[in-house]
């Protein structure tokens, strides 16, 4: 999950060591997003081919989507040098400056969570994307003068779980603009299969299914829950991830057999029976899920959305009939559910 705080850790948090060790780093090694993966290596090819810096890029969507990945493959991919920062680490303008100016032409630049960018520097974006100028202001009060720093050729590639955040304008500059969707169940068994021959692990095509099966269609949340299953087949299989063991280690870590975890069941469970099935505004939620609004709605709601048991309403959150079959609970008569359920 994307947070500030991550981005300023000075050391790497276990994830991040897993995240890093099992990334793709070619296209050819990123499963899924095929339209998107087909789109980069058309912009790629030709990008190359006219020996230009490939055209600004976007990649929005949920975290643990690929989105650090993709943008770190596109650099690979151009055979040019990779520069990394993050919305919240660019404060003033004079960091935006630095870090353009010493770009080697045809770099990417890749802003993470750029969403989080100061509004007032969103602006000094523009002139950089479009005309690969940097008006800076030197010297202070009467003697402040602007002067037009020329950059080199660059991609810049934002990435971010809020593309709703983002000012139109920024977001047009960008010409290239991908949306990662969550993963089907075949392109996660080929990602855990993958990451199970990287880390040695032995996993039977029945084991890969069920953590597939159970990884909220995340990639990140795949990789982390094989080495978890890994642990307890270690400990109580002999080693090998049957479905066997891979259903008895999720089931008690708590993750249900359609990939929902214990805070998103809460989530579910306070709609459905707190709310009397909503809705129920984001902030009224997260303070009754003891949890950040922006994780709700940044890690939590998309997953619950699109497997279709919350729908958002101009009044909030409401759960619907697959949520209270999903906890098995009736819904309240006054519920669409219940109603139904009364009706039949
Ligand atoms: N398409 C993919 N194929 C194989 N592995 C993938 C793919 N997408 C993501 N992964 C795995 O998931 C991990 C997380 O991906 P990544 O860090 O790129 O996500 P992200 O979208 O940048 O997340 P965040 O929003 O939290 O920064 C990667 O290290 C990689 O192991
Ligand atoms: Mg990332």
């Amino acid at each position: 999950m994307s947070t500030p705080a991550r981005i300023q850790t000075p050391y790497l948090t276990a994830e991040d060591e897993l995240d890093r060790s099992l990334r793709p780093r070619r296209l050819c090694d990123f499963v899924g997003q095929d339209t998107l993966r087909d789109q980069f290596m058309v912009a790629i090819e030709a990008a190359s081919g006219r020996g230009e810096a490939l055209d600004h890029v976007l990649l929005a969507g949920p975290p643990g989507l690929g989105k650090t990945s993709l943008a770190q493959i596109i650099a690979a991919e151009l055979e040019v040098p990779f520069v990394q920062t993050a919305g919240p680490a660019l404060e003033r303008k004079g960091d935006i400056a630095s870090f353009l100016t010493a770009l080697e032409p045809h770099s990417v630049f890749f802003v993470d969570e750029i969403h989080r960018l100061p509004r007032t520097l969103e602006e000094t974006f523009y002139p950089a994307m479009e005309d690969r100028r940097l008006p800076i202001t030197v010297g202070q009060g009467a003697g402040a003068r602007v002067v037009t720093l020329d950059l080199p050729p660059f991609t810049l590639i934002g990435a971010t779980t809020r593309s709703g955040l983002l000012s139109t304008p920024l977001r047009d500059r960008f010409g290239i603009q991908g949306r990662l969707e969550h993963y089907g169940i075949e392109d996660l068994t080929t990602i855990v299969k993958r990451s199970a021959s990287i880390l040695e692990i032995s996993l039977e095509e029945d084991g890969a299914i069920a953590l597939a099966t159970r990884s909220r269609g995340t990639p990140r949340v795949a990789n982390r829950l094989l080495k978890r299953v890994r642990d307890y087949a270690e400990v109580r299989m002999g080693g090998v991830v049957t479905a066997e063991a891979a259903n008895a280690a999720l089931e008690l870590l708590e993750v249900d057999e359609r990939g929902l975890d214990r805070l998103d069941r809460e989530i579910l469970r306070i709609i459905c029976v707190k709310f009397a099935g909503g809705p129920v505004g984001l902030s009224t939620l997260a303070v009754a899920v003891g949890e950040e609004q922006d994780t709700i709605e940044e890690v939590y709601e998309p997953y619950l959305l699109q497997e279709g048991l919350i729908k958002r309403t101009p009044r909030g959150r409401a759960a619907t009939a697959a949520a209270y079959s999903h906890l098995g609970i009736d819904a309240p008569a006054a519920h669409p559910a219940g109603t139904q359920a009364l009706l039949l």
